[in-house]
């Protein structure tokens, strides 16, 4: 994608001339870092949408193991949290070993009755239990505020669960306890991967997660990650010397780390802009300024 091609859609949005200041800002700020190697990629190539992924056929379980490394590097968005950035979220790189502890701990209320079945209800029923420190603010450690992974915007199918519990136990150097998928479980047609651009907010919102780790209004989803969203449309002017509302919640999704909102740790994931149209970008800050 040229220069050329960057602009053309940049001045294709609303509000073009004082986004293309403020994304060329950016740009030369990322390509200071990043060479001229990937100059193009920065807000215009969105990142392959979370289509479930594909096996055909019969697979070992290396590739079964690969398939969860895959999926939970990627659209499982476990390391949005479980990263060692923002420590809002404990590491799992023991975590398949530790499981069995887990049961035995008196805080434990689930169901589960082996360390595979806990790892597979940490992920579908993260309150079960609630490592100590981590759960919501104001909870007591009796709700924990990841998602479940099977549901909203991550929406994984029970063979990528069972691949990313294979992964943990993997990783973790623990017996790979967990079946492989079978018949037509495994089988799927192989469709190469749509990009899709979001049509509104909340479509966009889903796409890159957003209501995981914040409070939107309309969001049924919601998370406390990061904070409220919903006050923005009151507080974003102002809130940075120079800046109208649109720019300074437009640097806070592209660029976190150039302001951390008081009271929070960094957490807010650094690569949207790599991933966001700006289209998508501009139906964001339209709809958490209450324009739309
Ligand atoms: C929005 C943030 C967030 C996301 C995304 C997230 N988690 Fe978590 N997860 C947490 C937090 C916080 C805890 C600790 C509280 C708890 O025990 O539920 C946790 C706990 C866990 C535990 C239990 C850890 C233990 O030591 O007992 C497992 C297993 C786990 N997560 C796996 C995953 C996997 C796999 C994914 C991706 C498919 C994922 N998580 C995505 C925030 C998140
Ligand atoms: C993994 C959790 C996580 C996800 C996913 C996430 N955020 Fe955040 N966000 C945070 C955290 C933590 C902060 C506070 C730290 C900071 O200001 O960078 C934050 C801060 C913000 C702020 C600044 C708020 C203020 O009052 O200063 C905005 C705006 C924001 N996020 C928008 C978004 C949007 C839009 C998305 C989706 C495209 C999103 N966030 C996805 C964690 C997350």
């Amino acid at each position: 994608m040229g220069r050329q091609e960057i602009f053309m859609r940049l001045n294709n949005v609303r509000g073009g001339a004082e986004l293309v200041k403020i994304l060329l800002f950016s740009l030369s700020i990322m390509l200071a870092f990043v060479g001229f190697a990937r100059f193009g990629v920065p807000l215009v190539v969105p990142a392959p949408p979370p289509v479930e992924e594909k096996l055909s056929g019969d697979i070992t379980m290396e590739q079964y193991i690969a398939l969860g490394d895959k999926i939970f590097n990627g659209k499982g968005t476990c390391t949005l949290c479980h990263s060692p950035v923002g420590g809002r979220a404990p590491l799992l790189a023991t975590v398949g070993a530790i499981a069995a502890e887990r049961l035995k701990d008196e805080r434990y209320k689930g169901k589960a009755t082996t360390p595979e079945e806990y790892l597979h209800e940490s992920m579908v029923d993260p309150s079960a239990f609630v490592v100590a420190g981590f759960g919501k603010t104001g909870t007591n450690d009796t709700v924990s505020p990841m998602p479940n992974v099977s549901k909203g915007s991550i929406g994984l199918s029970d063979v990528e669960i069972g691949a990313v519990i294979s992964y943990m136990q993997s990783i973790a150097g623990v017996e790979i306890t967990v079946a492989l998928p079978t018949g037509d479980a495994a089988v799927s047609e192989d469709e190469p991967a749509e990009i899709k651009v979001a049509e509104n907010a909340q479509e966009a919102y889903a796409k890159f997660g957003c209501p995981m780790c914040h409070v939107i209004p309309g969001e049924e989803e919601s998370g406390d990650v990061g904070p409220d969203l919903g006050k923005l449309k009151d507080t974003a002017a102002g809130r940075k010397e120079g800046y109208s509302a649109e720019q300074f919640v437009i640097e806070a999704v592209i660029n976190p780390a150039a302001d951390i909102a008081e009271g929070y740790e960094e957490g807010m994931p650094d690569d949207f802009g790599d991933q966001m149209m700006v289209t998508e970008l501009n139906m964001i800050v339209n709809h958490l300024l209450g324009k739309e």
